[in-house]
């Protein structure tokens, strides 16, 4: 974890909200601790490539960690995902004031980090960031989510071919060996038979005599 992290957002990471962010699922692959934690990565990676000089580090990382803070409110996390687009950043918005003392930056960065969807753009540098990292942290998880299901039914159509051009080879095989068999045996019945007539040929020779 960048240090920075730690610094600036130690008290997060230690609170009981937080800890309640690890139980929650958040697109299928992670969890919304974890999420936030890669959005406050990527954000400083952004951040130190290129920043205005008046954006607070502190700011970013707070608004990072806290962005879906809100899905631990039982009523946004059961309600249709439509509804929860709109409204988990605005309670998240209200936690982040009323519990970790956000200012104003931070509230309006976590408000409009679901931008387009809800209709006000980010307002500065700070919440541009949070937007981008977000953005790139979900479409990264979704991306990973389609990539193992495909990977899982390509594997999947491989052991059926497996299974098929084994069982075509078995049967093959199978048809082969009855085949020779037959041959065998009309090879062994028709030695008999002349075997047979010899005999008979030979005994009818030695009553003629
Ligand atoms: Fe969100
Ligand atoms: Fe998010």
């Amino acid at each position: 974890m960048n240090p920075i992290i730690r610094r600036e957002g130690g008290d997060i990471l230690e609170s009981e909200r937080f800890r309640q962010c690890r139980e929650i699922l958040h697109h299928k692959g992670t969890n919304v601790a974890r999420h936030s934690l890669e959005v406050a990565e990527y954000a400083l990676f952004l951040y130190e490539k290129k920043h205005d000089p008046r954006t607070d580090v502190r700011d970013v990382v707070r608004a990072c960690l806290l962005h879906d803070i809100g899905m631990t409110d039982r009523k946004i996390r059961e309600s249709v995902s439509f509804l929860k687009a709109y409204s988990h950043p605005v309670r998240s918005a209200e936690i982040a004031r009323d519990e970790f003392g956000a200012n104003q930056t931070q509230i309006d960065a976590i408000r409009y980090h679901m931008w387009p969807i809800c209709f006000i753009p980010p307002l500065s540098e700070t919440g541009w960031l949070v937007l981008r990292a977000d953005k790139h942290c979900a479409n990264r998880d979704v991306a990973n989510e389609v990539i193992k299901v495909l990977h899982l039914r390509s594997r999947e159509s491989t052991a059926q071919t497996k299974d098929t051009e084994y069982a075509e080879e078995t049967k093959g095989a199978k048809e082969t060996e009855e085949a020779k068999e037959t041959e065998e045996t009309k090879e062994t019945k028709e030695t008999k038979e002349t075997k047979e007539t010899k005999n008979t040929e030979e005994s009818k020779k030695t009553e003629e005599t």
